[in-house]
């Protein structure tokens, strides 16, 4: 199985993303949470990375597709992925397109998460996010059990540097000019299922697996 989950910032990509591999055991890649990864540990992609996520602007192209492809030839690949954040631009769509039709692949699902913009900014300037299992909260919808603790693994939790207002609107305008031609360019490959990213996170999953059962 091999898919997509496309939609704007806040949609509630990684939060089907953690409900959705450990239903259907596949790898969960999100090139936003390599590259947190990367700056945590200060290497020199993480460095380049840096400058472009805290402005809320996308990762050159070059940059992007050298990483998810990479990541793409490990192992636990071979039997289907979960992208998640990946491609965002027609650029990273097509490149995606080339690498697996190389593998005699395609996409199964690309799964398009809608949400309108009053409610993603709110989502993310009240997410929190563990700093060592990567759960993520909402201290209005979602709140831990405990307040900064990670209910899963008992880590601390921690606001992201791209989640206040400002660089929140940024990344909504960006995905709006940047990623939103996405949706016509899987539309045309006929493998995109449209989703209502407002409803529950449960009801939202449901629908999610009868799409990948159906
Ligand atoms: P990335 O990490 O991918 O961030 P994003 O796309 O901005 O998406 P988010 O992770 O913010 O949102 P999400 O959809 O995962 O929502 P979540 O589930 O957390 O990318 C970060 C940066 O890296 C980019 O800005 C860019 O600079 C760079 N980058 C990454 N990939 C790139 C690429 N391919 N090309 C170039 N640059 C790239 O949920 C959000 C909140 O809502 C949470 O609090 C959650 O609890 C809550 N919530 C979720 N679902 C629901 C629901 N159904 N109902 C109520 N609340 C909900
Ligand atoms: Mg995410």
């Amino acid at each position: 199985m091999n898919l997509v989950l496309l939609g704007p910032p806040g949609a509630g990509k990684g939060t089907q993303a953690e409900r959705i591999i450990s239903k259907y055991h596949i790898p969960h890649i999100s090139t936003g949470d390599i590259f947190r990864e990367n700056i945590k540990q200060g290497t020199p992609l993480g460095q380049k990375a840096q400058s472009y996520i805290s402005k809320g602007e996308l990762v050159p192209d070059s940059v992007v597709i050298e990483i998810a492809l990479d990541r793409l030839e490990r192992d636990d690949c071979r039997d289907g992925f979960l992208l998640d954040g990946f491609p965002r631009t027609v650029q990273q769509a097509e490149a995606l397109d080339r690498y697996l039709t190389e593998k005699g692949s395609r996409l199964d699902y690309v799964l398009d998460i809608q949400v309108d913009k009053e409610i993603l900014v709110d989502r993310l300037t009240t997410r929190r996010v563990c700093r060592d299992c990567g759960a993520t909260y909402n201290i209005k919808g979602m709140p831990p059990q405990k307040e900064g603790i990670c209910d899963k693994c008992g880590g601390e939790l921690y606001q992201r540097a791209d989640d206040n207002a400002e660089t929140v609107n940024n990344r909504i305008d960006v995905y709006n000019k940047q990623t939103k031609p996405l949706l016509d360019y899987y539309e045309k490959a006929g493998c995109i299922v449209h989703l209502d990213g407002a409803a529950g996170l449960t009801k939202l999953f449901e629908k999610i697996v009868s799409v990948l059962e159906g």
